[in-house]
């Protein structure tokens, strides 16, 4: 779902040309991301990160973590990249990128996958283009480093009752889950721009941490 008053974001190409936060050619990183960081820190990836509210304030939050932003619209990226002009944050990263090309990007590096209010994609025939369908699921299990580990939240209870499914079914056990994450013992939640907005409105915030251990000697 694309904000349609960042259509007419000006300049935005040049916004994404004059930062060094962006990684204009990501596929040229696969299987060294450690490298680009220069250390040995966990990989944490948003997929979809909208206009980088959370993924900034994780980056500042946890310095020995690397983050990785990855968002699909250029329009949406150009406003990130403008809150960072005045910051200096080592550990972040960011990508223009569809997710579908996820596998072209990372290999068996990423620790952890964000998907915070991702696009619900409420009709069934389009249920494959969910980020949480088995395409997608398919497509994390060859990017992760073996222990594999998806954090999501959303208010929209169609999405999160299939993404339950869909996880289970696809093997995932589940570490937390809260229908109302803000009213939860779950603690240290960095709230997302879309988190904020909904909440606002009175809407509860599902939680959901999953984890499926694939290689354990690795
Ligand atoms: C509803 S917004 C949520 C933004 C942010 N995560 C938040 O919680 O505030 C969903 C974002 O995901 C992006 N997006 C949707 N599908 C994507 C895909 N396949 N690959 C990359 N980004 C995607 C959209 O462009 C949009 O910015």
């Amino acid at each position: 779902m694309i904000d349609l008053r960042l259509r007419n974001v000006k300049n935005k190409e040049e916004i994404l040309e004059n930062t060094t936060y962006l990684e204009k050619e990501p596929e040229s990183n696969i299987g060294k991301w450690k490298d680009v960081f220069g250390n040995k820190n966990d990989i944490h990836i948003e997929i979809g990160m909208g206009k980088g509210d959370f993924i900034i304030e994780m980056a500042l939050t946890h310095p020995d973590i690397n983050f990785i932003g990855i968002e699909k619209y250029s329009s949406v990226l150009a406003r990130a990249i403008e809150k960072l002009y005045d910051k200096e944050i080592p550990n972040l990263r960011l990508i223009r990128m569809d997710a579908n090309y996820i596998e072209k990007v990372f290999d068996k590096e990423v620790d952890t996958i964000y998907l915070n209010f991702s696009d619900p994609w409420p009709k069934k025939r389009h249920a494959k283009k969910r980020l949480t369908s088995e395409i997608f699921l398919a497509k994390y299990a060859n990017i992760f480093t073996g222990d594999n580990k998806i954090i999501m939240k959303t208010d929209n209870t169609g999405l999160f009752e299939y993404s339950l499914e869909s996880l289970s079914q696809y093997g995932y056990i589940i570490e937390k889950v809260s229908l109302d994450l803000h009213n939860s013992d779950i603690e240290n939640n960095i709230e997302t721009e879309y988190e904020k907005k909904f909440s606002s409105k009175g809407n509860n915030i599902y939680y959901l941490e999953v984890k499926k251990i694939v290689n354990k000697d690795k």
